[in-house]
C-alpha cells in the first residue's frame, strides 16, 4: 500500500535559538546528515513515496534543499501564510493528501527509528480512525500525555499536563490518520491536533496507541539535539569517521564523525565525541571534543572548542577558546584570541 505523508515543519523553533535563526529544524544535521534527508529516507522505507512539507518559516532554505537532488522526488511544499498549528496544515493540504489510504503525519523534529510498516499494519487491523506512536519517558510534562487501556487503545490524551510529574507514555509525534480525521479539522484557522482532535478521538475510542521502544528524540531543544547526535555517534556503524583530509600527525580519539570534505590540520586533536559536518576546516593545533560543528565552519589555529554547538559557516578565530556548553550561531566570527566563558551564547 503506497501512502502519502505530511511533515509538520513550521513553527519558530525558539528552543533551538540562535542556531535556528539561520537554519530550519529540518535541516539540522544528525551526525552530518540533515534531519529531512533521514526522514524522507525513513518514510520511503515505510512505503510513503509522496511527502508534503508543511512550512511557514525559513521556507526558502527548505525549498532549496527539497529542490536539490539529495532529497529525491515526490516531495512537495505546502506553505502557510500564517502558522496553522499542527492540525491546520493537514486541512490546508487536504486535496494533496486525498485518496483511499490513511496518511502518515510526522512532527518535523522527531529523530527516531520507528518501524513504520508495523505501525501501518497495526493501524489497519485496529479499526481505529487514527494511530499514534507512543514512547515511554521519565517525565511526561513537556509532551502529550497518553493513557492506554490493556489493548493499547488511547483512552485519554492531555497535552503538556503539568500535574503528572512521573514517568509515563507520551505522544511520539508520528501518526497514521484516516481521511475522516482530516475532515474533522476546522478550515481556515490554526488548529492543534493535540488539544482539539486527539482528546475527542480518545473519548470516542477511535485512537490506537502503538508502542515504540528504541531510539527516539524530539530534537527541538539544544540539549536533546546534542544527546540524540551523541547517541547515534556512539553506534558502531559510525566508526571511524569519514575523512576528507586528515593530517597524519593530528590525533583522534573516537568516536568522531568527519563529513565529506573536512580538512584537519597538523597537531590538531579531534574527539572524543566530535561531530564535524561536511566541509569543516580544523586548522593546525586546534582542539575539539564533545561538540557539534555545522557545515563549512572553520576552527582557527590553536583554537579550543569544548562541549559546544557551532552553527554553519562560522569562524572561530586563532587561539580563541569556546567554553563548555556554548552555542555559537551560524555565520558568526569569533575574533582571534577571544575566550568565551562556559555557557556563552553568541548571536549573529
Ligand atoms: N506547518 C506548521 N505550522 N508546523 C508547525 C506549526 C505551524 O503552525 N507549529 C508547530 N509546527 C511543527 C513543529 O515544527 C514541530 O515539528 C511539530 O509541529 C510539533 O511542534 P513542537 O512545537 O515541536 O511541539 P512540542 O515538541 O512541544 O510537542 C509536540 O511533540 C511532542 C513529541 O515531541 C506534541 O505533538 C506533543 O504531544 C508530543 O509529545
Ligand atoms: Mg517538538
Amino acid at each position: 500500500m503506497l501512502l502519502k505523508g505530511l511533515i509538520l515543519a513550521g513553527g519558530y523553533a525558539t528552543r533551538l535559538r540562535p542556531l535556528s535563526c539561520t537554519k530550519p529544524k529540518l535541516l539540522f544535521p544528525l551526525v552530518g546528515t540533515p534531519l529531512i534527508e533521514r526522514m524522507i529516507e525513513w518514510l520511503g522505507r515505510g512505503n510513503v513515496k509522496e511527502v508534503i512539507l508543511a512550512v511557514n518559516h525559513l521556507s526558502d532554505k527548505l525549498r532549496m534543499e527539497v529542490g536539490s537532488k539529495k532529497s529525491g522526488s515526490g516531495v512537495f511544499l505546502s506553505v502557510e501564510e500564517t502558522p496553522l498549528g499542527t492540525g491546520g496544515p493537514l486541512r490546508l493540504a487536504d486535496k494533496l493528501l486525498a485518496g483511499e489510504n490513511p496518511v502518515v503525519v510526522v512532527n518535523g523534529d522527531v529523530a527516531a527509528d520507528i518501524d513504520l510498516e508495523s505501525l501501518t499494519r497495526t493501524h489497519e487491523m485496529s479499526g481505529a480512525d487514527a494511530s499514534m506512536t507512543v514512547f515511554s519517558v521519565r517525565d511526561t510534562r513537556p509532551f502529550g500525555l497518553v493513557t492506554l487501556d490493556s489493548d493499547d487503545r488511547i483512552v485519554g490524551f492531555e497535552e503538556k499536563s503539568p500535574l503528572n510529574r512521573g514517568p509515563g507514555w507520551i505522544n511520539a509525534g508520528v501518526y497514521i490518520l484516516n481521511q475522516n480525521v482530516i475532515e474533522m479539522i476546522p478550515k481556515g484557522r490554526a488548529v492543534s491536533l493535540e488539544r482539539e482532535i486527539f482528546p475527542v478521538l480518545a473519548k470516542r475510542g477511535k485512537l490506537k496507541g502503538w508502542k515504540h521502544s528504541g531510539f527516539w528524540y524530539d530534537i527541538g531543544k539544544v540539549q536533546d539535539y546534542v544527546t540524540a547526535n551523541m547517541e547515534l555517534l556512539a553506534r558502531p556503524g559510525y566508526l571511524p569517521g569519514r575523512s576528507g583530509g586528515l593530517a597524519p600527525i593530528s590525533s583522534i580519539e573516537q568516536p568522531i564523525y568527519l563529513g565529506d570534505g573536512c580538512l584537519v590540520g597538523k597537531d590538531s586533536k579531534i574527539g572524543p565525541r566530535a561531530i564535524l559536518s561536511a566541509g569543516v576546516k580544523v586548522k593546525r593545533g586546534a582542539k575539539i571534543h564533545d561538540s557539534i560543528v555545522f557545515e563549512e565552519s572553520v576552527l582557527g589555529e590553536n583554537s579550543l572548542v569544548e562541549g559546544s554547538v557551532i552553527g554553519e559557516a562560522t569562524t572561530i578565530g586563532k587561539n580563541a577558546v569556546v567554553g563548555s556548553g556554548s552555542i555559537i550561531a551560524g555565520e558568526v566570527t569569533v575574533p582571534d584570541g577571544m575566550t568565551l566563558k562556559p555557557g556563552s551564547i553568541v548571536l549573529n
